[in-house]
């Protein structure tokens, strides 16, 4: 169909860079690396710094070995900024950050939390900087994380396309991963299984309501760190542009979300337990598999607060 395109070489860098406290291996040419060498729990400042650059140099990043308490993930987590609102759960017992994403062994769900390619909660007003997920029990195969570079994807537009769509709008909703939940999934206490509980409600709670009305954001964003601009589009939240009819929207949407996507600009991440992998919510997105059915598999996350995305 033509939209696969390899990206020459200068678009964008994921090579190693020589830390003094910490080493980068990267994952693909588009993005991701492991980081080795560093003890989360005791993580220096030299070291946290380094991780800090590698985290938007990278885009994603994660660490084997990692056998953290919640206690720990939060501190982790506190240093790269405070905690953002998590538009699904409200934490562990204790934890009320640390969010639980667990699908047990005999949910037969036809769908689980985090499927098709998405950014974090773009739905609210100031959606999360930055994503940080821990690994505990991992199915033998299948649960894998897949990522995708929405910087590299901005920079592989033209120039005539990029002008067109600079000044455009996108307007993101839970409305359409609510009515996929309540269709696919099983009632359970867990994020999506509550959802999917609310198929028998005569009226959705003023917070689903206002998740569903969601939030404006540009469709070109700015990185507040880094200056570099990125796609800010996906194929879960984006359900229209403003100004613009669904039938002028959709098919605009659907290009971007496929052009992001494509195997050029992503990369591909083998959850083992006690791992830790971090994202940067404002440049990239990612899908979750729903591909090990008979298998449990449990991760935490905390999100960082983010800003109005300019
Ligand atoms: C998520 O979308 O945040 C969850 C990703 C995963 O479970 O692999």
């Amino acid at each position: 169909m033509g939209l696969m395109r390899l990206h020459p070489t200068g678009k964008f860098d994921n090579s190693a860079t020589r830390y003094a406290h910490i080493v980068a291996k990267p994952l693909a040419a588009s993005m991701g690396a492991e980081i080795c060498n560093v003890d989360i729990t005791r993580i220096s400042d030299e070291q946290f710094a380094e991780v800090r650059d590698a985290l938007f140099r990278h885009k994603m990043l994660y660490f084997r070995g990692q056998r953290l308490s919640h206690a720990e993930h939060e501190a982790f987590s506190l240093r790269l900024g405070p905690f953002a609102e998590d538009a699904y759960t409200s934490g562990v017992p204790g934890h009320r950050n640390v969010h639980p994403l667990i699908k047990e062994a005999d949910d037969q769900s036809k769908m689980v939390f985090g499927e098709g390619w998405h950014t974090d909660s773009p739905f609210l007003p100031e959606p999360p900087s930055i994503t940080i997920l821990r690994s505990i029990e991992v199915p033998p195969y299948g649960g894998d994380t897949t990522f995708a570079n929405s910087a590299l994807a901005y920079r592989n537009l033209s120039d005539t396309y990029r002008r067109l769509i600079q000044d455009l709008r996108v307007h993101f909703s839970l409305r359409d991963v609510l009515r996929s939940a309540q269709a696919a999934v099983e009632e359970r206490d867990s994020p999506i299984g509550r959802l999917a509980a609310t198929r028998k409600s005569e009226q959705l709670s003023e917070d689903l309501q206002r998740k569903i009305r969601g939030s404006h954001h540009p469709m070109v964003r700015t990185h507040p760190v880094t200056g570099e601009k990125s796609l800010y589009v996906d194929g879960a939240y984006a359900v229209g542009i403003e100004g613009m009819t669904d039938e002028e929207s959709f098919p605009i949407l659907r290009y971007l979300s496929d052009h992001i996507t494509q195997p050029a600009f992503a990369c591909r991440l083998r959850w083992e337990p006690d791992m830790l992998a971090l994202w940067d919510n404002r440049l990239c997105v990612h899908q979750a598999y729903n591909d090990y059915q008979g298998h449990r598999r449990e991760l935490y996350r905390t999100t960082v607060v983010g800003e109005k995305p300019v």
